[in-house]
């Protein structure tokens, strides 16, 4: 679910209409290498997360240490060799603060300790420190946007108008009025839903006054405003920060500030699966004031040693837009910010994603993009772009999109064995209060959070036998988990560990350009990765289910031979004698060394 641009009736869909409104364009191979190397030109050395390969944990659904049937930082601690054996980078672990656990751990109510459910701080700093022997870096996630409606903070703004932490919180005395929803003969101040449905308003009868919240009403919006608030998170992140974490990823950001006036947004027409109508959000999300506080957090962690990272989640119409988010020529707010287009395009279209990969490495000010397919919140990849019979090859082919373009690559845990999006069968098994709200239209987000499918035992490893996970196990566990994957040759648990070395050890595709070519074909994907001295990389993906068979011409990039020697392809895909004749199955992949 998208939750910037956020998830009404559904996200995917949502942002698939925003996303078909740019036209994609034909591109000039020469204009895009030119500008690229240009760009190239002003960076400095390069930090750890412009090459890296970053791991989304989710702990409920990752691993159960001790057989209560959700996750937890000792089963993370316990899988640091498998993740190491990815190959990965890092690691982004989702809220493991404690919490109420209405938003399943992103309403907090403590932002410097562990839910008791997850473990102590001890476990923290151990997996932390775990992590680094393994040279693993851990990300954190930060929600700035919003607490639990359990923190202290809000219990004591919620108690009085004249406690200090009363203006902690974001609250209005409505307007006059009467009917439903109204109290004391006040109603909300204006139409603002929450992305989760209903008012975005909650009335305190202790204080007479709304308080708003963009998402449940147990999770109150901070004001930010407020410079107070400000210091007391960012003194929460400087806790985490001595404690060795590598950066957050930065929840909701475009949602910290609201318009001052309070004004109505304007109804685009339909309703959610709630049955709220839609809104434009110009007065919820995206304000200027959201700027200022990350130039004075990315202030803040640089004086941190390590290159400390800000990664924002960061749904946007536009790859102009996204890259306001990095301060654009500045460079001097976020330094990645999740490149939500090409990753939730959700249709194997060769000149839309042409369009948004070549965007994302040229209209970004030579900031790096941040590609990214899956996450906690919407349905998986496989299931979006997939065609059903072909899925295996279209995972395949996602991660390499993912892992050999110059981007640093975001990736969510289950994607490297292709787990597929398993939704409940019935509302009395929903957890996600979403899919309670909106059922049947809207099933929550249950669906791409099921548990981590390691071997193909009762509870596929995750939780002990006996154990009853939090979710339950989907069936595709038995012959997708890792065990069983990384005993195949051809699995797509070992495509992701080839194209993560691959991606690691060879010049061209960890440093070099990245040029689009065959730039008018509209079922072929292909780019070219070129770094001065070293050989190139040809990367080409059929995105049809026929067989296609295509050639390159290279000479604009001053190669003239039309030798190739195969680095990876899906299986059945022969060795090309040339680059006049590459020839391609279904949803395959190519990548070549032009020799
Ligand atoms: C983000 C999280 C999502 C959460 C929401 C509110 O979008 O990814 O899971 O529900 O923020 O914090």
């Amino acid at each position: 679910m998208h939750l910037s641009c956020k998830r009404s009736t559904s996200i995917i869909a949502v942002l698939a209409a925003s996303l078909g409104l740019a036209a994609p364009s034909m591109l000039c191979q020469r204009t895009t290498s030119t500008k690229q190397a240009e760009l190239k030109e002003t960076s400095s050395v390069e930090p750890w997360w412009k090459h890296a390969v970053i791991y989304e944990i989710y702990p409920r659904s990752f691993q159960d240490s001790n057989g209560d049937g959700v996750g937890d930082l000792k089963g993370i601690n316990s899988r640091l060799d498998y993740l190491k054996s990815l190959g990965i980078d890092a690691i982004w672990i989702t809220p493991m603060y404690p919490s109420p656990q209405v938003d399943f751990g992103y309403d907090i109510s403590n932002y410097e300790a562990v839910d008791p459910q997850y473990g102590t701080l001890n476990d923290m700093t151990r997996l932390i420190d775990h992590a680094k022997q393994r040279e693993i870096r851990v990300v954190l996630d930060m929600v700035l946007n919003h607490t639990s409606d359990q923190h202290s903070w809000f219990l004591q703004a919620a108690s009085s108008r004249t406690n200090p932490k009363h203006d902690w919180y974001v609250w209005s005395d409505g307007k006059s009025g009467t009917g439903p929803g109204s109290h004391e003969g006040r109603v909300p101040p204006n139409n603002w839903v929450s992305l989760f449905g209903g008012s975005a308003w909650e009335w305190v009868p202790a204080v007479h006054e709304y308080y708003y919240h963009e998402f449940y009403k147990q999770q109150p919006d901070l004001n930010w405003r407020n410079p107070a608030v400000e210091g007391a998170m960012f003194s929460t992140m400087r806790f985490w920060l001595d404690r060795g974490v590598a950066g957050f990823r930065l929840d909701a950001i475009p949602s910290l500030f609201e318009d001052i006036q309070l004004r109505d947004e304007a109804e685009l027409g339909g309703t959610s699966a709630q049955g709220d109508p839609i809104l434009a959000r110009n007065y919820t999300d995206n304000l200027p004031e959201d700027h200022d506080v990350i130039r004075r957090l990315r202030a803040m962690i640089a004086s941190y040693p390590g290159d400390r990272v800000l990664i924002g989640e960061t749904y946007m119409p536009n790859t102009m837009e996204l890259d306001k988010w990095y301060g654009g020529a500045a460079h001097d707010e976020l330094q990645l910010a999740m490149d939500m287009l090409v990753g939730f395009s959700s249709k194997l279209d060769a000149s839309t994603l042409r369009k948004y990969i070549d965007e994302a490495e040229t209209e970004l000010h030579g900031s790096q993009p941040l590609f990214v397919f899956n996450n906690h919140d919407n349905p998986r990849a496989i299931d979006r772009y997939g065609y059903g019979v072909h899925n295996e090859e279209i995972a395949k082919l996602l991660a390499t999109i993912l892992l050999t373009t110059q981007s640093t690559a975001l990736m969510y845990q289950g994607e490297e064995i292709g787990m597929v999006t398993t939704p409940p069968a019935r509302l009395q098994d929903v957890k996600d209060p979403i899919g309670i709200s909106g059922w049947p239209k809207e099933k929550g987000r249950d669906g791409e959070r099921t548990p981590m499918q390691w071997d193909d035992s009762a509870n596929a490893g995750f939780s002990g036998a006996n154990v009853n996970p939090w979710l339950p196990i989907p069936q595709s566990y038995k012959d997708h988990n890792v065990k069983v994957e990384a005993s195949e040759p051809n699995s797509i648990l070992n495509w992701y560990k080839q194209m993560i070395e691959l991606r690691r050890t060879n010049p061209a595709i960890r440093d070099g350009l990245n040029i689009m070519l065959n730039a008018d074909n509209p079922n072929v994907l292909s780019w070219l990765r070129q770094s001065p001295g070293q050989p190139a990389v040809v990367v080409v993906c059929n995105l049809t289910d026929q067989e296609q068979k295509i050639s390159f011409d290279l000479s604009a990039q001053g190669i003239a031979s039309k030798q190739v020697r195969t680095l990876m392809k899906t299986p059945g895909n022969v060795d090309p004698l040339s680059l006049d004749a590459v020839q391609l199955l279904p949803f395959s992949v190519y990548v070549g060394q032009a020799e």
